[in-house]
């Protein structure tokens, strides 16, 4: 079976092309320069040529606080382009497997972890456009997998893992926000679960939206302090401290746990607690 990983030069999309290397499926990875997912057409043709059943999109406009300025391309890339990928499947009858975020919830103060039933709220750009491409998939129709996750991070990239571990070398004190809650994702473990269910095909009869985090809670200033412990980079003085001392475009989820249940139970995932993974990928940078 052919299957296509868009925005293959981003986070997941590095660690799809690490995981699927000893797949029976043929795997091709494109980026923007191979395939824009904002032209149907070229999606088309490519499906059509390369007779692809399954797309794995990792594409996506990631840049929280700037999607607040630049509100259409972020719509485009976020809901209008899911929205070709889920055309091109349903011409094929194949599937979409599309990767969300858990800044579709925020605006309502949920304080337990939330379940995919659960109403969007999105408070930002971002969030917004993530969830109406949700929308727009599901209107479609294509057979899909909906992947929300949270907090990502790896060896690929720009994240929040390499952003601290860069400033708590440098910088003798830094204030991290602690109230904001949700789960750190490590990148691999995500790609690990997406290619077990396509892998394996346990995605048949189980169109749907699905949560995707690693085991776990934690704010960002418990996230740092772990980075700093890790790395060995313990001279540098971490502080709590709140979201209004870091002025921003956005206001960010106060809490946005997922809950995993579904997943787990549905397609058998076991799913790794957030310390270990971050031990694993901060080991990895360090090599
Ligand atoms: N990062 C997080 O913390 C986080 C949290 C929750 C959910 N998610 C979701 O998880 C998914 C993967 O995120 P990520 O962090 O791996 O993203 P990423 O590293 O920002 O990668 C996205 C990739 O998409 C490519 N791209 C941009 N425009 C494109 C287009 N028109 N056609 C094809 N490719 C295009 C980008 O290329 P260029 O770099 O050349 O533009 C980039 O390689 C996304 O759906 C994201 O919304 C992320």
């Amino acid at each position: 079976m052919n299957i296509l990983v868009t925005g293959a030069n981003g986070q997941l999309g590095n660690e799809m092309r690490i995981v699927s290397q000893g797949s029976k499926d043929n795997y091709i990875f494109t980026d923007v320069a191979e395939l824009d997912i904002t032209n149907l057409e070229a999606i088309r043709k490519m499906v059509k040529e390369k007779e692809v059943k399954v797309i794995i999109n990792c594409a996506a406009y990631t840049n929280v606080d700037k999607a607040e300025e630049d509100v259409e391309f972020c719509e485009l890339l976020n809901a209008a382009a899911p929205e070709n990928l889920a055309i091109s499947m349903k011409e094929v009858d194949g599937l979409l497997v599309h990767v969300s975020t858990d800044y579709v919830f925020g605006g309502d103060p949920y304080n337990t972890p939330c379940t995919e039933d659960k109403k969007g709220t999105p408070t930002g750009v971002y969030g917004k456009s993530k969830l109406h491409g949700e929308q727009n998939i599901q209107q479609v129709g294509c057979h899909h997998l909906i992947i929300r996750t949270a907090w990502l991070y790896s060896e690929f990239g720009k994240n929040f893992v390499k952003t601290m571990l860069n400033l708590t070398a440098t910088k003798p004190q830094l204030k991290v926000v602690f109230d904001q809650t949700g789960t750190p994702t490590y990148a691999y473990d995500l790609a690990v679960a997406i290619y077990d269910v396509v892998e394996n095909r346990k995605y048949e009869g189980n169109d749907g939206i699905y949560h995707y985090s690693n085991e776990g809670v934690c704010s960002w200033y418990d996230f740092t302090k772990m980075i700093a412990e890790y790395s060995g980079q313990t001279a540098c003085d971490i502080q709590p401290c709140h979201s209004n001392e870091f002025p921003s475009p956005v206001t960010r989820p106060s809490y946005s746990v997922l809950d995993k249940t579904k997943i787990k139970e549905t397609f058998g995932i076991s799913v790794p607690y957030w310390t270990e993974s971050l031990k694993i990928c901060i080991n990895n940078l360090k090599k």
